[in-house]
Order: structure tokens, then sequence, then C-alpha cells
């Protein structure tokens, strides 16, 4: 029995969650599901984004799943994914971007991981209004530089894959991409030394040349390791590559803690309509299931996924269909059941 916290959010959150929990519920699996509020709802009714009870419910918890979240333009603390983040101590969030068959895209055969800093960078939180207008301070310490370049390393070995490519703007930022980029290369001169890591080549690329390969020649890219901002971009980019953020699942992983949530938004635009794509909460969730250990249920989901999108019958319009999230997510629940 897994206790799950679940966290459905705003918008088209809650509509891709219950899509993907009515999945998850005809697993063999035995799921313990904990509701908890977090989001600008949640604020609207409480005055807080974050109620201290959905932390503590999430840090209990085996994993957590989170819809979507809407932003508090005039809200004064950090949106609650990221003290999610912070006070979880998920340090890494992984976001593979992935061609699935029958997926209009620019490229098949894509298979990228971006690996994102996710505890410091501009998203130190650090932000002062002077009299010129305001400063955002850039945090890059040594320790979350080595951390994430670790990461990057074991994930590749893990995932089978031969290169890992830091990606930063050292050029500009002198010291702080210094130490993210000198802190990338001591590891990797680690690993060089490494049984089972031997066979990984490295190489580093300056984030605007990175954002322009990844459009031209994305298939030059296994993993890619970067900073909090230029990793976000990147990732929204790198979705857009392969069918839009319907497509895009993550994984925010710490030492003792896990939260899986779609690279999406609330998609206001598109919100109660019941048209949300739910693949990238979907493969969220199988992303969770192999943070649990259970990969073959989640290579099971997966697969149940990837024959909805190869028979490209029940599809949400972004993939080109006129299906709900819902009767795509029965299609999904149909394989799943019969695997
Ligand atoms: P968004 O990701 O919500 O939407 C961008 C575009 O992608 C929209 O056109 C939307 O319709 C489309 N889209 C996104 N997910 C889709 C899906 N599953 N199926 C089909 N189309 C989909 O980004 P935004 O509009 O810039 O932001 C909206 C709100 O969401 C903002 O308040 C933002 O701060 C917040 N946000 C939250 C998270 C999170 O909860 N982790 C992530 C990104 C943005
Ligand atoms: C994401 C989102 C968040 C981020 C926002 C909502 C704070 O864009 O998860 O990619 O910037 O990390
Ligand atoms: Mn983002």
């Amino acid at each position: 029995m897994y206790t799950i916290t679940v966290i459905p959010g705003d918008g088209i959150g809650p509509e891709v969650m219950e899509a993907t929990l009515d999945i998850l519920k005809a697993s063999d699996l035995e799921f313990d599901f904990h509701e908890a509020r977090a989001g600008y709802a949640c604020y609207q009714e409480t005055g807080n984004t974050l109620p201290h009870e959905t932390l503590e419910i999430a840090r209990n918890a085996d994993a957590t799943l989170f819809g979507a979240i809407t932003s508090v333009p005039e809200q004064k603390t950090p949106s609650s994914i990221l003290t999610l983040r912070k006070e979880l101590g998920l340090y890494a969030n992984l976001r593979p971007i992935k061609s699935y068959p029958g997926v209009k895209s620019l490229y098949g055969d894509v298979d990228i991981l971006i690996i994102r800093e996710n505890s410091e960078g501009l998203y130190s939180g650090i932000e002062e209004v002077t009299s010129e207008g305001a400063t955002a301070l850039r945090v890059i310490t040594r320790k979350a530089s080595q951390r994430i370049s670790r990461v990057a390393f074991e994930e590749a070995k893990n995932r089978g894959k031969t290169r890992v490519t830091a990606v930063h703007k050292a050029n500009v930022l002198r010291k702080s991409d210094g130490v993210f980029r000198n802190s990338f290369w001591k590891v990797a001169e680690e690993y060089k030394e490494k049984d089972g890591y031997r066979d990984i080549a490295t190489d580093e690329l300056y984030v605007d040349a990175a954002a322009m390969f990844l459009v031209t020649d994305p298939h030059r890219f296994q993993v890619m390791v970067t900073t909090n901002l230029f990793g976000d971009i990147l990732s929204d980019e790198g979705a857009g590559l392969v069918g839009g953020l319907g497509m895009a699942p993550s994984a925010n992983i710490g030492d003792d803690n896990g939260l899986f949530e779609p690279v999406h938004g609330s998609a206001p635009d598109i919100a109660s309509k019941g048209v949300a794509n739910p693949a990238a909460m979907i493969l969220s969730a199988c992303l969770m299931l192999q943070f649990l250990g259970e990969h073959q249920e989640a290579f099971k989901l997966e697969q149940a996924l990837i024959k909805v999108l190869e028979e490209g019958i029940v599809l949400t319009p972004d993939l080109g269909g006129t299906s709900t999230t819902m009767e795509m997510a029965q299609a999904v629940k149909k394989y799943f059941k019969k695997s």
C-alpha cells in the first residue's frame, strides 16, 4: 500500500488529476490517496496558497502527485509549488522530452532528459526593490551544482545514455555560472574514473546555443543538466518539440521524497472545457511508479498510453483529435487493465 498525496490545484490541474487517478485506481497496486489543497483557489478561500497541513501530508507520504496551480500575481510569498520543492528538499527536477508514436512533432525519436537544478539559481527568492527598479539574486553554490551534476551521471547510467551536456552561460555570468561549470567538470572527472560510467561522454554548451540546437538538432542531446531558470525555459521548449505541453511530465526528486507533476501550468485558456491532454499527468504518474520501484507497472501504464496515441482515435484537440480528457483517459485505462 502506497500513501500518495494528491494536490489537484487550479485550472486543468484537477481535470488531468481526476483522469490520471481513475487510471491508477485500475492498477493491481494499492494506493491510499490523500487529497490536499494548494494554489490560487485555495488562496482565495483561505488566504494561503499552501496550507501547513498540505505540506505535512506531503512530507509524510510515499510520494506526491501535483496537477497544476495558477500563480497569484500580487502574492508576496513564493508560489506553492516552489515552497513544496524547497520544503521537501526536492533538489532535482527531471524533465524527459520524448517523442511518442502518433504524436505530430518536429522530429521522431527524440529522447532527452533535461535535469533542472531545483533549489537555487534565480529561484532563490531574494529580490529587492531599489530606487532604480529591482534586483534579483542568482544563487549558485558548489554544493547544489555538484549534487545536480551527480544526478545527471546517475540518471545517464540508469537510462543507458552515453552523453551528458552541461548547459550554462558562463561567458556572461562568469562568477555564478563559472561555479556551475567548474562543479560540473569536477564531478565529470570523478565519474570518468568510475566503473560503469566511463562510456558516458561529456560536453558543454552556452544556453543560447543549446536552445538553438534543441530545435535544429535535438538528437545531439541525451542528458542536459542546467541551472533552475534555464531548465524551466528549455523544458517548455523541449515540450514544443514533441507535441506540446500536454506531453511533458516531470519528477521532482530529493533524498527522501518525490513530487510528480506535468511541466505545464493551469492553462486558463482551456480550463473547465474538459479538453486538456492528460498525457503529461499520466506520464508523471509513470515517473512516480518508477520512483516507488514499481517499474513493471510504470511500463504497463506508458504502453497503454502509447497504444492510444498510436491508434490516434481517442485524442484531445491539442493532438489533433476531438475527444475529451476523460475519454482519452478511459481509452488508456482500458489498455492498462488488459495488460
Ligand atoms: P500553461 O502551461 O498553463 O499553458 C501554456 C499553453 O499550453 C496554453 O495555451 C495551454 O492551453 C497549453 N497547454 C498546457 N497544458 C496543456 C494540456 N495538458 N493540454 C493541452 N494544452 C495544454 O502556461 P501559462 O499559460 O503560461 O500559465 C498559466 C498559469 O499556470 C500561470 O499562473 C502560471 O504561473 C502557472 N503555471 C503553473 C505551473 C505549475 O503548476 N507547476 C507550471 C507552469 C505554469
Ligand atoms: C514549472 C513552472 C514553475 C517554475 C512556476 C509555476 C513557479 O513554470 O514548474 O515549470 O517556474 O518552476
Ligand atoms: Mn515552467
